[in-house]
């Protein structure tokens, strides 16, 4: 008789958005008139750029021709594209990172989610608290995290990093040695990032200790100080510890188009085995490929003129952010991140916590963002604001809370 795989059945359900879904869709049947903003999901809200579109439509101009048309793409990705990444995103900021070291994948989410299957599920992973939930669900399933508690939100096998305001919402380095650790700068859902400095010494920790980071750059795009790694491997040593993880979805709008790669050197070994040869073997067993118009898309956003569009998609979401951000300090309220990240990260005024104060948002203002304790203990009495919204959404939401 089949049997399922109960690590499933331990997840507790995601609540998050479904219970945001629920709340916004009865007060908006309770109040028809209201116009709420939605400030709460993290998906773009621009159009693919010209250079992009037009990339796509001639890409599938060439699968309508028998001499052009391409079938099963390679399992690693496109040579073309690998390239244009590992000359724009690695060799350009003088990092030692080689095309055939990219595998390009339909997104971060996937592979953020996929890499841990080729770790033993003995392994002990460290996650921040708050987190991006893809990282800790995904070793639920593969059985890695031990028992749910309800009454704390963790998992008895998992450490947790705990991000507060004491720490700059950056992680101490852990006193119980992880064997994966799951780093996300700038990250989701604070928005904070950490100094080269700072992550020279993550990468030193897991050299020493045999562990391995898995770091998703996502929002790499957004970084705009100085000092602010955009790549682990500007770290010295990071070959011999560091997966990245990186996304098309954020900076380019492919969201809905899908895109991402993952970057494993051939340097980055457990026990003597390679795990470039291990993702390979995995990628290439479970995975057909991104599709060709889709990874021309991803080539052309390394064109000279699309890196201007795509600079431009990223000034329009980070001119969202500094006006929720220098608009709440306005208003009195304690705010971070939105400097490197499309994030602010909000301080429930008034002791609310962070479900209290999504409600009150919801009611007085209309707004609608995301509870911080929805993203991990540590996220309680925070709150997440995106600046993927139209800039006059924007503008409306924050001009709002301002009159509270
Ligand atoms: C930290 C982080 N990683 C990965 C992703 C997913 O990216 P993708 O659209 O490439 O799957 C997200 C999406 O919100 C994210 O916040």
């Amino acid at each position: 008789m089949a049997k399922v795989n109960d690590n499933y059945l331990k997840l507790p359900g995601s609540y998050l958005f479904s219970t945001i879904g629920k709340k916004v869709a009865a007060y908006a049947a309770e109040n028809p008139d209201k116009k709420i903003i939605r400030l709460g999901i993290g998906d773009v809200t621009q159009p693919l750029t010209p250079t992009i579109i037009q990339a796509l439509h001639s890409a599938v101009d060439e699968m309508a021709d028998a001499e052009t048309f391409r079938g099963y793409a390679p399992d690693l990705g496109y040579e073309f594209l690998r390239k244009a990444i590992a000359d724009n995103d690695y060799v350009a900021r003088g990092c030692d990172i080689a095309a055939d070291e990219i595998f390009v994948s339909d997104g971060a989410k996937c592979d953020s989610g996929n890499i841990q299957e080729i770790f033993s599920t003995d392994n002990k992973i460290a996650v921040c608290d708050p987190v991006y939930p893809v990282y800790v669900d995904t070793n639920v399933m593969a059985g890695r995290t031990g028992e749910y508690d309800p009454a704390t939100g963790n998992w008895s096998d998992v450490i947790y990093m705990p991000c507060t305001a004491e720490n700059g919402f950056a992680p101490e380095l852990p006193k119980t040695v992880p064997d994966i650790i799951y780093l996300c700068f700038p990250n989701n859902p604070t928005g904070a990032t950490v100094t080269k400095d700072r992550l020279q010494e993550w990468v030193d920790y897991a050299n020493k200790n045999g562990s391995v980071i898995i770091y998703d750059a996502a929002y790499e795009a957004y970084i705009s100080e100085e000092n602010v790694p955009h790549t682990i491997y500007e770290c010295e040593g990071a070959r011999t510890c560091a997966i990245e993880l990186r996304s098309f979805s954020k900076n380019a709008g492919f969201t809905g188009v899908r895109l991402g790669f993952t970057v494993i050197p051939k340097d980055l070994k457990v026990d003597g085995v390679s795990l470039h040869s291990l993702w390979a073997r995995r990628h290439g067993t479970k995975y057909n490929g991104a599709p060709y118009i889709i990874q021309r898309a991803g080539e052309a956003v390394y064109s000279e003129q699309g890196k201007k569009e795509t600079a431009g998609l990223v000034a329009y979401y980070m001119k969202n952010a500094s006006y929720i951000l220098n608009g709440l300090k306005d208003a009195g309220y304690t705010v971070s991140g939105g400097v490197n990240a499309p994030y602010i990260w909000l301080k429930a005024p008034n002791g609310m916590t962070s479900w209290e104060f999504f409600d009150y948002l919801l009611t007085t203002a209309n707004v609608v963002g995301t509870p911080g304790s929805g993203f991990g203990p540590s996220g309680e009495t925070y709150f997440r604001l995106t600046a993927f919204g139209s800039y006059e959404n924007t503008v409306e939401a924050v001009d709002r809370l301002k009159r509270l």
